[in-house]
C-alpha cells in the first residue's frame, strides 16, 4: 500500500494571518508545505517570493516543496535553496530543450536539494521519458497553472497512470505529485491512478477540522 502524502498549497491561505494558517496545517499533520511561486510572465499571476519562504522555513520543521511557475527558474535555484526549500520543482515548458533541463536538475542537486519537474495540462506526458530516473519528483498539473480554486481536469488521470506504470516498470522511486482542483472526489481518482502526493489549496484552507480533512484526503 503506497503512503499518500498531503501538501497544502499556501496560495489559498489567509495572508493576513499566515503563521496561524501554517500552524493549522502543520498541526493538522500535513506532510509537506507547497509554495506556489509565480512571476506574472510564465503564468498570468504574481504570488510571493523568497522572503515568505524564508520566514516559514525558519519557523516550521516540515518538507518545504517549492513550485516554480517562473520563466527563468535557474536564476533562483540557489536563493530558494538558501531560503530552506527541500524540493525545487521547475516547469518543463520553461526550458528550451532537454539538455538545459538536465543541467538544471544537476544544478539543484549540487545545492543539496531534491529536484522536481512539472508539466502543464497541454504538455504530453511522454516528454518526461528521458528524465524519469534523474528527478526526485514529477508534478502533474491538473489545472492550467496560475490560480487556485480551479476545477480539476480529468486528463491528468491518464498521465498519472502512464507515469506510475513507467516508474514501477523501471523500479524508480520518483515521487508522483498532482496539483490543482484536489478535493475528496478527485483525490480518490488520483490515488487509484497511482499518485503519491496530493497538493490541495482551497479545499484544505476552507476546512474547520483540518486534521480530519487531511486524513479524509488520504482515503486510507
Ligand atoms: C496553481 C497552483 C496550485 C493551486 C492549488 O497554479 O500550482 O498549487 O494553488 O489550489 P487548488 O487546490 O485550490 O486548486
Ligand atoms: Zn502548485
Amino acid at each position: 500500500m503506497r503512503k499518500i502524502l498531503i501538501a497544502p498549497s499556501l496560495l489559498a491561505s489567509n495572508f493576513l494571518k499566515l503563521e496561524v494558517e501554517v500552524k493549522r496545517m502543520v498541526e493538522g499533520k500535513a506532510d509537506f508545505l507547497h509554495y506556489d511561486i509565480m512571476d506574472g510572465h510564465f503564468v498570468p499571476n504574481l504570488s510571493f517570493g523568497i522572503p515568505v519562504v524564508q520566514a516559514i522555513t525558519s519557523a516550521f520543521r516540515i518538507v518545504h516543496d517549492v513550485h516554480l511557475m517562473i520563466s527563468n527558474p535557474s536564476e533562483y535555484f540557489e536563493a530558494f535553496a538558501k531560503a530552506g526549500a527541500n524540493i525545487i520543482t521547475f516547469h518543463f515548458e520553461a526550458a528550451k530543450d532537454v539538455k538545459t533541463i538536465k543541467s538544471w536538475i544537476k544544478q539543484i542537486h549540487k545545492l543539496g536539494v531534491k529536484a522536481g519537474i512539472s508539466i502543464k495540462p497541454k504538455t504530453k506526458v511522454e516528454v518526461l521519458k528521458p528524465l524519469l530516473g534523474m528527478v526526485d519528483l514529477i508534478l502533474v498539473m491538473s489545472v492550467e497553472p496560475g490560480f487556485g480554486g480551479q476545477t480539476f481536469m480529468p486528463s491528468a488521470i491518464a498521465k498519472i497512470k502512464w507515469l506510475r506504470h513507467q516508474l514501477d516498470a523501471g523500479h524508480l522511486h520518483t515521487l508522483l505529485e498532482v496539483d490543482g482542483g484536489i478535493n475528496l472526489e478527485t483525490s480518490k481518482r488520483c490515488i487509484d491512478a497511482g499518485v503519491d502526493i496530493l497538493v490541495a489549496g482551497s479545499y484544505l484552507f476552507n476546512q474547520v477540522n483540518v486534521v480530519k480533512a487531511i486524513q479524509d484526503l488520504k482515503h486510507e
